[in-house]
């Protein structure tokens, strides 16, 4: 006999299968920057985030194997116990200086950053607005912080004005938290008129710029783009452009002094291990000293959407939006079968009926691999 909890995943399984809404792990080797290798075959592949190919960075490799033979594997600890090496602090150093803030602290992933930041400054009796399209660990978070949390329309920067007007002043304090550059979509936050609308209300401001480090604002991300928007909480990944693992906040030094005493994510886990963050410290130094390849991603998207006159892209992310999941389904097995691999994205990761094929370039892409993704999405684009 089927155990409940059995028989009660099967259930689920079965209707997401149904609705063509099941995932499965693929086992994908990635060979370099842009090449992977999936049931024997090699694919080009335009789902990678790591935009600058760093990942295979030859200074990056060495700098994380040589960390790896003298510290070893793992922190051991909690940063607060034993795990806080050394090389943690130089890296915050070196991106509180990248992102000009007094101070910064890194973390496991973007997603415990995220999921641990909310909660740290509010509460169940505070207000949390977040841009509907903002990644899955900003909403988790505000979750799990017990505030009052609503979305504000994607981008409208008017909607949030006329939350904050009306919810605002029944809350102690307010937290407005939004993706810099947005995952799914590649487009970026008017941060500028966000941080207006905050300081108006006196509230906080967190922006993730997971996909903007390395890639916009001459690889400085959004904090570049957008000089006087004030944003208390700066957080980003070391995962995507840096081509690691690990996530960071940069923000004032009291702000920061105050997490890695209370945050749980930073407080009850074990640090980042040496070699990421000695892996990060290599990529940043690539990103500050190679221009050039920090303009590449988005002279490749832009080279795409040219193709298909769309407005010029403003990220290394561009989607094509194809509508219902078996059209996206159907769409990436298409362009698997030409030796491209772009993975489908399907609800819930974005809204019914927008199911995409999420296009991300990279440095490492050539122009000729650009020109065959044109080739291959083209007839998906006029169908
Ligand atoms: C906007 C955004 N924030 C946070 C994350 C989570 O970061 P990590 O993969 O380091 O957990 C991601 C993607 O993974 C993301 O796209």
């Amino acid at each position: 006999m089927t155990d409940t909890l059995t028989a009660f995943a099967q259930g689920k399984i079965d209707q997401l299968a149904a609705a063509s809404l099941f995932r499965t792990l693929k086992p994908t080797a990635r060979l370099d920057g842009v090449r992977v290798e999936r049931d024997g075959r090699t694919f080009v592949s335009f789902s990678c985030n790591d935009y600058l190919g760093l990942s295979h960075h030859p200074e990056v490799k060495a700098a994380a194997k040589a960390a790896v033979d003298t510290y070893g594997t793992g922190a051991g600890a909690s940063r607060l116990i034993t795990g806080d090496h050394p090389l943690l602090s130089e890296l915050e150093t070196r991106l509180a200086r990248l992102k000009g803030t007094e101070a910064a602290c890194v973390f496991g992933s973007g997603f415990l950053a995220n999921l641990g930041l909310i909660p740290t400054f509010v509460g169940p009796e505070d207000l949390v607005l977040v841009d509907e399209l903002a990644h899955a660990c900003i909403w988790a978070g505000a979750k799990l912080s017990g505030a009052r949390t609503l979305g504000f329309r994607h981008n409208e920067v008017a909607d949030l004005e006329a939350k904050l007007a009306e919810h605002r002043a029944r809350h102690p304090k307010a937290l407005v938290a939004t993706d810099a550059v947005f995952s799914m979509d590649g487009d970026i936050a008017p941060l500028d008129a966000v941080s207006r609308a905050c300081r108006a209300r006196d509230a906080w401001l967190l922006v993730d710029d997971a996909h903007g480090l390395g890639v916009v604002g001459d690889g400085g991300g959004t904090a570049k783009l957008f000089p006087d928007a004030r944003v208390d909480l700066q957080m980003g990944t070391l995962s995507k452009a840096v081509g690691g693992y690990g996530a960071y906040v940069c923000a004032s030094q009291p702000v920061i002094d105050f997490i890695k005493t209370r945050t749980r994510t930073v407080v009850y886990t074990t640090g980042l291990p040496p070699a990421n963050a000695a892996a990060a410290l290599a990529a940043l130094e690539v990103m500050a000293r190679e221009p050039e390849r920090v303009a590449a991603p988005i002279a490749r998207a832009r080279r795409f959407t040219a193709a298909f006159n769309l407005p010029p892209a403003e990220s290394a992310v561009v989607p094509v939006v194809l509508g219902e999941a078996e059209t996206a389904l159907a769409a990436a097995r298409d362009l698997e079968s030409k030796g491209l691999l772009v993975v489908p994205i399907r609800p819930p990761t974005v809204p019914a009926g927008t199911a995409r094929l999420r296009l991300a370039f990279c440095s490492e892409h050539t122009p000729e691999h650009v020109d065959r993704l044109i080739e291959a999405v083209r007839p998906w684009m006029h169908p």
